[in-house]
């Protein structure tokens, strides 16, 4: 197939230097983007009179039943176009002859594809967004059944004080939810349209660019033209709040499988989100849990690959520049992949509470509420977490826990202790007790509940 742009040259493009030069395959799904852009391209340009309103509107017969031909399937990618672009471009002289060519004026294929990766963008985070949110919902309907569930909470993976489990899943809510705001911002940074910026360093045409933003729901226009055509730093920001919202995702996922396992037995997922093994019957495993742990490297990997193709790069396009689309796409279609998948996968998990509560029963979890008693009763905090931390020795080399310590032992230990110390080191009053702003007491839990709540109805 002739280039558009053979006219400078003698001889056709070598078919494997062609095949690698084409970005068709990939960039192909922006066709809905770059239709809607060049509508809007030709709207501008009729208005300022550059084309005719006659050509105009023939360009947009044309481009809107070259859409709906791609949307219904008559019309299929040619695979030997160059990228998307071309692909329309020509398609629509194919159908419409002449009116056709003058679509072009004023722009260039450089701020062209910076416009429909933007747009492209801004459709897929809406996605993303209204699926983190319903993320969120489905952990705060999980903590709200569980909000007298207690677990041990840990530290260095050591049993350390017991928390409520919807104590727990509120704390991923939270991240969850500065997630949802890392990426809005990041949307309201990139709404700004780099269209009109043409080549690099703008055009003799009188054009009208806010127009053309305005008419694609653009904020602003991008102010300077070399950099409306050489930036692709709202993909870096993009794929930054991804890799954090997957590596939230992935701790997640593997206290998720963790708690799966025998050793800790605290949570089953439903049999719709687990799979069994080729050859041990006895196995019930967690693979939708361990995909998504092991998916977030490949976001990680999609960041750090377009870091370092656009790191040495001279202004203003070049065409490693078309590298940035796998990646943003790759991580685009992870993170939608992931949410679909772990948001069922944890709504219709079972917490198994009373192993929970076993749990939290061993390893001296109340021991800080042991010393917070004596401190209490007037010793000093330091006095008596060495006591308690004696104490403890004490219980381990004889076998037993603090709650079952024999009264006379207590009193042996210090002469502060009453009857009142078994009640308030119970597992309940060590949870009810954390009464501090953003602790897993229930005024607390009721107060996280209530904010993502709020949140999930703003
Ligand atoms: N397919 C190209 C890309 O994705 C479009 C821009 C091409 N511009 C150029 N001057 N060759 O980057």
């Amino acid at each position: 197939m002739d280039k558009m742009w053979a006219g400078r040259f003698s001889k056709q493009l070598d078919k494997l230097a062609d095949d690698f030069n084409s970005s068709i395959r990939f960039d192909c799904r922006m066709y809905k983007q770059d239709i809607e852009g060049s509508i809007a391209h030709a709207l501008m340009l009729a208005s300022k009179g550059i084309i005719t309103a006659e050509d105009s509107s023939q360009i947009i017969e044309g481009l809107t039943s070259i859409l709906s031909d791609i949307e219904s399937g008559a019309l299929q990618f040619d695979m030997n176009a160059e990228d998307i672009h071309m692909f329309i471009e020509s398609e629509l002289t194919k159908r419409i002859g002449d009116a056709g060519k003058r679509l072009h004026t004023a722009r260039s294929r450089n701020d062209q594809v910076a416009l429909d990766i933007r747009m492209y963008l801004r459709a897929e985070n809406e996605e993303i967004l209204s699926m983190l949110k319903t993320l969120i919902e489905a952990l705060r309907d999980k903590a709200q059944e569980n909000t007298d569930v207690i677990m041990p909470g840990y530290t260095h993976l050591q049993r350390a004080q017991p928390v409520t489990f919807a104590h727990h899943i509120l704390a991923y809510a939270m991240m969850f939810i500065r997630d949802y705001s890392r990426i809005k911002d990041a949307v309201k940074r990139m709404n700004a349209s780099p269209i009109g910026s043409c080549a690099l360093a703008g055009t003799t045409y009188n054009t009208d660019r806010s127009f053309e933003a305005q008419h694609l729901g653009f904020d602003t226009i991008t102010l300077n033209s070399i950099d409306g055509v050489s930036d692709r730093d709202f993909c870096l920001e993009l794929l930054s709040a991804y890799s954090i919202l997957m590596m939230h995702l992935s701790r997640f996922c593997e206290e998720i499988t963790l708690w799966c396992s025998w050793e800790f037995k605290f949570m089953e997922l439903d049999d719709s989100y687990s799979t069994g093994s080729s050859i041990m019957p006895q196995k019930k495993n967690p693979d939708m849990a361990e995909l998504i742990r092991g998916k977030c490297g490949r976001v990680y990997g999609d960041l750090v690959a377009l870091l370092t193709t656009l790191k040495g790069l001279p202004l203003a396009y070049n065409k490693d520049m078309q590298e940035d689309k796998e990646a943003i796409f790759d991580a685009v279609d992870t993170v939608k992949l992931c949410i679909s998948v772990f948001t069922p996968m944890i709504a219709t998990s079972t917490v198994l509470k009373d192993n929970m509560y076993k749990a939290a029963q061993k390893g001296f979890i109340n021991a800080t509420d042991l010393a917070d008693y004596l401190v209490k009763k007037g010793m000093p905090f330091r006095s008596a977490y060495k006591l308690v931390g004696e104490t403890v020795a004490y219980c381990i080399a004889n076998n037993t826990v603090l709650e079952d310590l024999p009264f006379e032992k207590y009193k042996e230990l210090s002469e502060l202790f009453d009857e009142d110390v078994y009640t308030d080191i119970s597992l309940e009053a060590c949870v009810n007790k954390r009464i501090s702003q953003g602790g897993t007491g229930p005024k607390s839990v009721q107060t996280q509940i209530d904010f993502v709540t709020g949140f999930l109805n703003d």
